[in-house]
């Protein structure tokens, strides 16, 4: 049986197959348009599907689009009701509501074979739940959705038996954790539905001097749901335009805001495990991003475990809406096996991109000790190996790394990136030596969806990677699953004692994470980056940045 999953309506266009109940690829669209976020999510582009990366799917699969099953459309019209019935009062609906409903014919037209009667809609939070109940570990679980919006919901609450979906509570809108989140971006000068997670970051900074007044007004229900009434922020700090300065009024209300958001979520995973009882909750939904919230989650609810979808944004309802619909059709499904789900390349074609670029290469005897000498000389490596990344995290496939143990290295990374110098950048870290080193957060902690206290004795050691307020947002590393990150770490840890290196994603600002070769020779090329290591070879920049 073989699946085609489509999220296109509102963000991160992407596509995954699902084949004989296994994942077998997956990919957010802005890989290959090379726009980050594939679009924006205004209602004239909601036809606007993730042609690329599904072809590319099929293709990866070699197979037809006649040969489909089924295409699950992340999204169901049928559930959206009128812009007053939504209370969003948004005449934007009446478009996307219409473009969904075209979707079939749309998809036909860009995956030609296709019979458009294969398409089918699913509801958009029941596809969330899925890419987190279905694709999670255990099999058996509580879920939970926290998002922005879908057709007429903000959030819905879950349980999974024997891969069957029972809803326990769904939240209607206007309320919105998601969305009143998105509003305090905007209002802080960022984008909207993209940079939700530099407020999270510059929360940090800030006290939540303004809790009494928002838990007054943000409040969960006794239903598993909650009131998000519109909040006027400027009452609290004043707007600010792209680029002006923040004070420290516009870090405390981000730091109020976002503890209000923790303590609500925590009051809806206590809800959820009251009715199920469950050891295992798993979330999806563009807040289940938020890595601190999570971690409270994990810390302070009866949950013993807690598992979030690496792509909890809208580009996980791919894979979600795919195995859904395989069920649906009897299936069995497994498990998503991890997060490299995109393109890969072998050394053979990536050795013929090197010589088309006609730089210098070696192919050194092992890569990931060639890595490990430069970054323990203090030098910024690109590095590129196996397959992509589904999701926004760089996990070991598309990163940017660099020595932990020089303060400096922030700034640094930050430039080289070209972002705000608030932003933090975050360790890989050896699985077996993470519990000496990191507390309170899950560990392994595969995806990068959770902070970590950093233990007193180990900050100054690594203070690139030590947040202001103590925490770091670690990627546990295993060696099984990732033996060649694994051995680059090793080879660290013998250098300098350290068994943890910096990972950022590799890109650039603004700029998508890298994806193929040409990407990542591109971004190479134009960042003062020392070294380029791109599956067995590495390129070395002529004049160092270490002068
Ligand atoms: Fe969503």
């Amino acid at each position: 049986m073989k699946v085609l999953g489509i999220n296109a309506i509102y963000h991160d266009p992407a596509a995954a197959l699902v084949v004989d109940g296994r994942v077998v690829a997956a990919a957010e669209e802005e890989r290959f348009s090379r726009r980050k976020h594939g679009k924006r999510p205004l209602p004239w582009s909601a036809w606007e599907l993730p042609e690329l990366s599904a072809a590319w799917c099929l293709a990866e699969a070699g197979i037809h689009p006649e040969e489909l099953d089924a295409v699950a459309y992340s999204f169901d019209p049928a559930l959206m009701g009128t812009p007053e019935e939504s209370g969003l009062n948004d005449p934007g609906d009446v478009m996307r509501k219409m473009y969904a409903e075209k979707a079939p014919e749309f998809l036909a037209h860009a995956l030609p074979g296709l019979d458009p009667a294969k398409v089918r809609f699913v509801k958009h939070h029941v596809a969330h739940a899925a890419s987190a109940g279905l694709a999670a570990p255990t099999a058996d679980n509580s879920v939970l959705v926290l998002d922005g919006r879908g057709e007429a919901h903000s959030h819905l609450a879950g349980r999974y038996v024997d891969g069957q979906l029972e809803i326990l509570a769904g939240q209607a809108l206007p309320h919105s954790l998601g969305l009143l989140y998105e509003d305090l971006t905007d209002h802080l000068g960022f984008l909207r539905s993209s940079d939700e997670f530099k407020v999270m970051a510059m929360a940090s900074y800030g006290k939540p001097r303004f809790l009494g007044e928002l838990s007054e007004l943000v409040v969960a229900t006794e239903d598993g749901g909650f009131r998000t009434p519109e909040i006027d922020f400027s009452e609290y700090a004043p707007r600010l335009t792209k680029g002006d300065d923040w004070t420290e009024d516009h870090a405390d209300l981000a730091a109020s805001v976002q503890q209000r958001v923790e303590e609500v979520l925590l009051d809806l995973a206590r809800w959820l495990h009251a009715q199920t009882g469950d050891r295992t909750l798993t979330l999806a939904g563009g807040v289940a991003l938020n890595c601190v919230a999570n971690t409270r989650i994990f810390a302070e609810t009866p949950f013993e475990d807690v598992w979030v979808q690496p792509a909890a944004g809208d580009s996980g309802t791919a894979l979600g809406s795919a195995l859904h619909v395989a069920r649906v059709l009897g299936e069995q499904t497994e498990p998503m096996p991890g997060a490299d789900l995109g393109r890969g390349w072998t050394d053979d074609e990536i050795e013929q991109w090197l010589r088309v670029a006609a730089i210098d290469y070696e192919r050194p005897r092992d890569v990931a000790d060639a890595v490990a000498e430069v970054l323990a000389a203090n030098g910024i490596v690109a590095w590129f190996q196996g397959r992509s990344e589904y999701g926004p995290r760089a996990l070991g496939r598309r990163s940017l790394l660099a020595h932990p143990g020089h303060e400096a290295n922030l700034e640094r990374m930050n430039n080289v990136k070209g972002r705000e110098q608030f932003r933090p950048v975050a360790p890989m870290v050896l699985a077996e030596r993470a519990p000496e080193i990191f507390s309170r957060g899950p560990i392994p902690s595969r995806y990068m969806l959770f902070v970590h206290d950093v233990a007193p004795e180990w900050r100054e050691r690594i203070p690139t990677v030590t947040h202001v307020d103590g925490t770091a947002r670690i990627q546990t590393v295993d060696r099984t699953e990732e033996p060649l990150v694994a051995r680059m770490l090793e080879c660290f840890e013998r250098r300098t004692g350290l068994p943890i290196v910096v990972n950022t994603s590799l890109n650039t600002a603004g700029r998508p994470m890298v994806d193929d070769p040409r990407d990542a020779l591109e971004c190479f090329g134009s960042a003062p980056v020392d070294l380029l290591a791109i599956g067995p070879f590495v390129v070395r920049r002529p004049r160092s940045t270490l002068g």
